[in-house]
């Protein structure tokens, strides 16, 4: 299924309801590689400007946008070293060579700089916040040519977590398992990863942007974390799964990703048009923390304790975001609302209401992380609300973590990922 970007633009003109405002949207600009040579890192066109043009491949391309006469596509011209070296092709457009003339005969006119800024662009601040936030939100629902993308990024990576399974096993490295998981993503047809694979056994399931390592070996029970997706022309999944190495849980463990998996499962569930994100993940803070007192590691009313926000010891980031187009698709907040301030919410990546279309994902995660549970401060606040022995005893355990992405409808939610293995 293609992707019909002139309709995409006509539709977010619309959107962006402007009389005389003018838009820039920049693709940026490739990058040398920081070493003696003539390559170039990989360039990535900026998410504005790919979503609104479909060009990957253009660096320095610029999108303009007057609403009395419509967009045009200034783009780079292709030369006959650049047919030689690269294979380029001419894209469609006018030369970037005409854009000085363009900008010339609106001067004077406000204008909203997106995507990668120009440096020689006036642009006006306020404008450009407006504009952009106008943008992220009428694309905030996928069309279905995006979700055919996702579906195809998430066969891959279901194809890439099933290569995993026979690693799972005592004497494993990280790095082993990065490399299977991988390579099952892209003989399923993935172009990248959405991310750098995140894979982390024992204590390091607890580290949350943890690179794997060679030397980093899974021992008999330890918990295996793995937070990787595929990217599928820049459509990617974020997928969380945590094992156990060997397949032999403790009681502990068990309970701990129990306590997982319900508030998972109930996340999940809440993913309908018109929920409030924040809702779901105080939700999920809730049903966590009540897990947290039938075991015994957390000591009070959850409800009361997660308003202490005693639940970042062991929840501390968000239940989710927007992903898609990049592992951070839109999110941000809802048109008219402030951050809210409280500490607990700094790591939550959107405030706002879900609408049929979007597509999420949801990550409870509980962990005993030391940086956190040995802090003095902490000790002291939440004194009474934790069985500090417990905790200690645990402190090198890692962490529970299962994430996947849901489409929002306007029945109930899909999950698009659900056919990525579990542990149990
Ligand atoms: N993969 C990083 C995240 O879940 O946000
Ligand atoms: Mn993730
Ligand atoms: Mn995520």
């Amino acid at each position: 299924m293609t992707i019909d970007h002139p309709s995409r633009r006509e539709r977010m003109s619309r959107a962006l309801n402007l009389t005389d405002e003018i838009v820039l949207v920049g693709a940026g600009h490739a990058l040398p590689k920081p070493e003696i040579s003539d390559a170039m890192l990989p360039f990535i066109a900026h998410q504005e400007y790919y979503y609104l043009t479909g060009h990957a491949g253009a660096p320095g391309g610029v999108l303009g946008f007057d609403p009395k006469s419509g967009w045009v596509s200034f783009v780079p011209e292709v030369t006959e070293m650049d047919r030689v070296w690269d294979g380029a092709e001419q894209l469609p457009g006018e030369f970037l060579s005409r854009l000085p003339a363009w900008l010339a005969a609106r001067s004077g006119r406000r204008l909203a700089m997106l995507g990668v800024p120009l440096a020689e662009a006036n642009a006006d601040p306020a404008t450009t916040t407006r504009v952009r936030e106008a943008l992220r939100h009428a694309r905030a629902p996928k069309e279905p040519g995006e979700l055919a993308l996702m579906r195809r990024a998430a066969v891959a990576t279901a194809d890439g977590y099933t290569a995993l399974q026979p690693f799972l096993v005592p004497g494993v490295s990280e790095r082993r398992m990065q490399v299977e998981l991988e390579a099952g993503f892209f003989r399923g047809g993935a172009t990248k990863t959405g991310y750098d694979t995140i894979i982390g056994v024992g204590a390091h399931a607890a580290v949350f942007h943890g690179a794997p390592s060679p030397d980093r070996i899974a021992r008999a029970g330890d918990f295996i974390l793995v937070d990787a997706g595929a990217e599928l022309d820049r459509y990617v999944i974020d997928v969380t799964r945590t094992y156990v190495a060997g397949g032999q849980p403790s009681a502990f463990q068990r309970d701990l990703y129990a306590a997982v998996k319900n508030a998972h499962a109930r996340g999940c569930a809440r993913c309908v048009d018109g929920a409030e994100w924040k809702d779901i993940h105080f939700g999920a803070a809730i049903d966590m923390v009540g897990s947290l007192v039938d075991m015994g590691v957390m000591k009070g009313n959850p409800t009361s304790l997660v308003e202490q926000e005693a639940h970042m010891l062991f929840y501390p980031h968000g239940i989710g975001h927007m992903v898609g187009l990049g592992v951070r698709d839109g999110s941000g907040l809802e048109p008219g609302r402030t951050k809210d301030p409280r500490p607990c919410l700094r790591s939550l990546r959107m405030d706002l209401i879900l609408r049929a279309g979007h597509t999420v994902t949801i990550e409870p995660g509980l962990y005993f992380i030391p940086a956190l549970l040995n802090d003095p401060g902490r000790r002291e606040k939440y004194r009474d609300s934790v069985n500090w022995a417990l905790a200690e005893e645990h402190q090198h355990l890692g962490g529970v973590r299962i994430e996947d992405n849901l489409l929002v409808t306007d029945g109930a939610p899909l999950n698009l990922t659900a056919a990525i293995p579990q542990a149990f």
